[in-house]
């Protein structure tokens, strides 16, 4: 049950767990998660999307890269959220089968009105448990921004071995290694200090698979479900610059953390992270610009 009445800014079986030092498990992993995604519908893409490389590419870009154009594939973006991804790969390709499965209903809604009239299939469903696609039935899986938040991992990636072809390829784009962003810890460790005010565990268990987080951990782990794939990961750079409250807002998003803040403190945790972000200014300048960097990996998978 979750407590109601409590002042944070959110409230699920996941805050109210770690508030009492007990160690949230995975149902209360799922209730934090859908609580966010229902109070905030969308905010992924928000913030993802408005992140760029130097070429100008977003991460959602970036990962639909390795589906070839002008292939019939058959293609499942696994924990679709709002659409985006499969948006991007139907206005490529309108050739692709495409499938998309997400727990949270609210955001499916979005995908939904966003895809009309396209074909593509959404599903609602965990990713642990893909019943509803059949074995060797996918060429390509891809996962964008929500690896990391699932725990048990090893039901996800052996479903997903399940439905792949012997010759299928999964690709998913993960947290990228902190120190690959000068300063960037210091946005992380900002934004916690705040969280851990509202819930001093806060920080302590990490929501999802840790290992997913790592370069190395993340190919041993993945080593495991597919021994012999050809595994690599690669890191990149995506930044926003913009006026820094709209930049600080974004930053903030790519941070669950955040949301556990009630109104007041995350004002005060946005204006700090506004200055935190401020580029020096030129004096002739009216507003005042910020910029924010993140580090992002793209793990490939393919089966031979
Ligand atoms: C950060 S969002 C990413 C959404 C989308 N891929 C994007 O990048 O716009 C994480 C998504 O993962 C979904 N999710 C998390 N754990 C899941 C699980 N075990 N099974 C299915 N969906 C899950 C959430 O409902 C949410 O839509």
């Amino acid at each position: 049950m979750k407590n109601l009445k409590s002042q944070r800014g959110l409230n699920s079986i996941w805050t109210d767990s770690l508030a009492h030092n007990l160690r949230p498990d995975s149902n209360a992993l799922v209730d934090h998660l859908m609580t966010v995604h229902q109070k905030h519908t969308g905010f992924t893409e928000e913030c993802a999307s408005s992140c760029r490389d130097e070429t100008g590419r977003n991460s959602y870009e970036w990962l639909a890269e390795l589906v070839p154009v002008n292939e019939k594939l058959r293609v499942l973006d696994l924990a679709c959220g709002s659409g985006l991804l499969l948006k991007i790969l139907f206005d490529r390709n309108k050739n692709l089968n495409l499938r998309g499965l997400d727990m949270c209903p609210e955001e499916l809604e979005l995908a939904e009105s966003r895809l009309k009239n396209s074909g593509v299939d959404l599903i609602e469903s965990k990713a642990q448990n893909l019943t509803a696609i059949h074995d060797n039935s996918i060429d390509i899986v891809l996962c964008h921004w929500a690896l990391t938040l699932m725990d048990p991992i090893a039901p996800v990636l052996n479903e997903v071995r399940r439905v792949l072809t012997p010759k299928g390829r999964f690709a998913a784009l993960v947290d990228g290694p902190m120190n690959a962003v000068p300063r960037y810890a210091d946005v992380h460790n900002l934004i916690y200090s705040y969280a851990k005010d509202e819930i001093p565990s806060y920080g302590e268990v990490d929501l999802g698979d840790s290992r997913i987080r790592g370069r190395e951990s993340l190919s041993n782990l993945v080593h495991e479900t597919f021994p012999k794939g050809n595994i690599t990961i690669e890191t990149k750079v995506v930044t926003i610059e913009g006026p820094v409250n709209q930049v600080s807002e974004i930053a903030a998003g790519f941070f669950y953390a955040a949301f556990i803040l009630k109104p007041e403190k995350r004002k005060l945790m946005l204006a700090n992270l506004a200055n935190m972000l401020t580029i020096p200014k030129d004096s002739t300048d009216f507003e005042r610009l910020g910029r924010f960097s993140m580090p992002i990996n793209r793990l490939l998978v393919d089966l031979i």
